[in-house]
């Protein structure tokens, strides 16, 4: 492992943009399970709770569990190492942007400002009638379903529904991102979702290097990877990030403490 950490740093500190790709594989050490596998979600809920005709048409049953799993249980979720390394990369001028498939906002929370939701933000929550975006916990989910203060409207999370599109502004913002870098960091995805699993092959088209980190391989593994790191996100990146900030620490004299804040900038 420490050889493949070695050519990722390498290759980031050598790049001229370098751009993240986020799956739920990021968040597992957070205490949020994937999607995907044993332990994922699909193995304990049935999915059609989360598809957009459903809810519209039994939002209250469709809320039920939506609470339970994305606000009682991954409401109290922090950000780990690896959003931590992520947020201080983009201080330090090392990363441009972070294209995420996750909804936990956990890599605003850790600090990163350049952040592509690509299927949105349960942190927010929209109205189905007049659009209006209210801030999660800034509502009340002791009765269910929410509205909307203004129009009365059922409100639903701000992230993309199986059966709905994904934002125009996200799909710009991502495809942006992955046209741009020279250097793209796929971290805990298993790459089985359109259009989502597209973005890779932007960046990798654009002649971009491809690092990447997962416990397993993924659908990206073999065909467009060019450094695998196997192993868990958060160590992984602790380790990317000590020797990242080592190298540039030569260079600026700046200081970095444990928890990957970032001193004199
Ligand atoms: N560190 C790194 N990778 C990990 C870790 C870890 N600690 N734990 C698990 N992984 C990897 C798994 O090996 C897997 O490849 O994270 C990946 C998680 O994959 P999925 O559960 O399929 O999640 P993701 O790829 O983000 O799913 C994409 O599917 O249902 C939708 O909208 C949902 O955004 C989600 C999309």
């Amino acid at each position: 492992m420490e050889e493949q950490i070695r050519k990722a740093a390498g290759l980031i500190l050598n790049s001229r943009y370098t751009t993240a790709f986020t799956g739920a594989g990021i968040s597992v050490e957070s205490g949020i399970p994937p999607f995907r596998g044993n332990e994922g979600l699909w193995n304990k809920y049935d999915p059609r709770f989360l598809e957009i005709s459903y809810f519209i048409n039994n939002p209250l049953e469709s809320w039920k569990v939506i609470k339970e799993i994305f606000y009682d249980f991954f409401g109290q979720a922090k950000p780990n190492k690896a959003h931590l390394a992520l947020a201080a990369m983009e201080k330090k001028g090392l990363l441009g942007k972070i294209i995420t498939q996750n909804i936990d906002n956990l890599h605003q929370e850790a600090g990163s400002v350049e952040v592509c939701e690509f299927h949105g933000n349960s942190r927010r929550l929209v109205c189905l009638e007049c659009r209006r975006k209210y801030p999660s916990d800034g509502m009340s989910l002791d009765h269910l379903p929410p509205t909307c203060r203004e129009c009365g409207g059922i409100l639903k999370p701000d992230f993309v529904f199986f059966g709905e599109g994904i934002p125009q502004g996200a799909i710009t913002c991502s495809y942006d991102a992955a046209g741009l870098a020279d250097v793209f960091l796929i971290i805990g995805t298993t790459g089985e979702v359109m259009p989502a699993n597209q973005i890779p092959f932007i960046a990798k088209s654009a002649g971009s290097k491809i690092i990447e980190i997962n416990t397993e391989p993924s659908n990206f593994t073999g065909s467009i990877t060019d450094v695998f790191i196997r192993g868990k996100a958060g160590e992984v990146m602790q380790k990317l990030a000590i020797e990242l900030f080592t190298a540039s620490l030569d260079n600026d004299k700046d200081g970095i403490n444990e928890n990957f804040e970032v001193h004199g900038q």
